[in-house]
């Protein structure tokens, strides 16, 4: 049985379409909401998410700035940046692409900025307030993209044994504090997995739904998914391939071919979490818009 493609990428195409709108309220309001992406270095893979995440501002008419510092850059430099765009009014959303030089306290830089305007939902007030559930907050791209992504499809997780692989503060833990919440698109009982987990595969074939982030090409062979899972692949992993126009291209952690023919719904990769990691970071930017206004005592959009 060949599963179910879950094209992440038309499902935040909707998620974008439905942001339009709110992004034209806004605007006849004489708000145009603005995303600061700030960029230590010059690493490839950094360099294109946040070409992508400019790109997604400028189709949706969204004020962005991205800033593109040297890989020397002083720690004390960056938190004067962000210190200045925590007070610029043309700026709703920060966010400091991942990961940092080593010479910069990653903990210092996310405490640094607003929580009002951390759209990565990255500072521990929003992290407080998604593992409490009290929706005042932000949720993090990526794992709310997930939860987005199933529901489209009809996939309640209420009940489910959900399994992630990897515990990053970016995708594991907080994919584990939205989905074992209670309420609409959550319920689910979850389990973590990571590199000190033992019979891994133990674990990973008792899956109603497998996801993976490890950033490791092929990580999950055939063999750790149960008949009919579903299978969420946030890897994205660049392998050579002299065969494609540019010498390379992008895989998931899924062994996808081997994969789709036991799982009942898989996300591909290009056009599956990706993309919806960038939609629900605009939603993040279109949110954080309508609450600054809200607290200059505009009325609520
Ligand atoms: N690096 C990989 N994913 C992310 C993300 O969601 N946000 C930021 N800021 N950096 C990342």
């Amino acid at each position: 049985m060949g599963a179910r493609i879950l094209e992440g990428k038309q499902v935040a195409d909707g998620v974008k379409r439905g942001l339009r709108e709110r992004i034209a309220v806004l605007e006849a309001r004489g708000v145009v909401p603005g995303l600061a992406v700030i960029m230590v270095g010059d690493d490839p893979a950094s360099a294109s998410y946040v070409n992508m995440k400019g790109k997604a501002c400028q189709e949706l008419g969204l004020r962005s700035r991205a800033l593109r510092m040297p890989v020397d850059l002083p720690e004390d430099e960056l938190l004067k940046l962000i210190d200045g765009l925590n007070h610029d009014p043309e700026i709703n959303g920060i966010l400091v692409q991942m990961p940092v030089p080593k010479h910069i306290d990653v903990g210092k830089v996310i405490a640094a900025i607003d929580p009002d305007k951390d759209v990565d939902a990255f500072h521990p007030i929003n992290v407080g307030k998604m593992l409490i559930g009290s929706g005042d907050g932000f949720l993090p791209a990526t794992p709310h993209g997930i939860q987005v992504l199933l529901a489209a499809y009809g996939i309640d997780v209420a009940g489910k044994h959900v399994v992630i692989i990897g515990r990053s503060n970016i995708v594991g833990k907080p994919l584990a504090a939205i989905l074992m919440q209670k309420g609409k698109g959550a319920d689910a009982t979850v389990t973590v997995c990571h590199s000190r987990t033992r019979d891994l595969r133990a674990i990973t074939t008792q899956a109603d739904v497998l996801v993976c982030a490890v950033g490791k090409a092929g990580f999950v062979t055939a063999d750790m998914v149960r008949e009919g899972a579903v299978v969420v692949d946030v890897g994205s992993n660049r392998i050579e391939d002299p065969a494609a126009p540019r010498g390379y291209r992008f895989v998931g952690d899924v062994d996808f071919e081997a994969v789709r023919e036991k799982a009942s719904a898989i996300t591909p990769v290009p056009k599956g979490v990706g993309p919806m990691t960038i939609a629900m970071l605009m939603y993040n930017t279109v949110l954080a818009a309508e609450r600054a206004l809200e607290r200059q005592g505009g009325p609520k959009v």
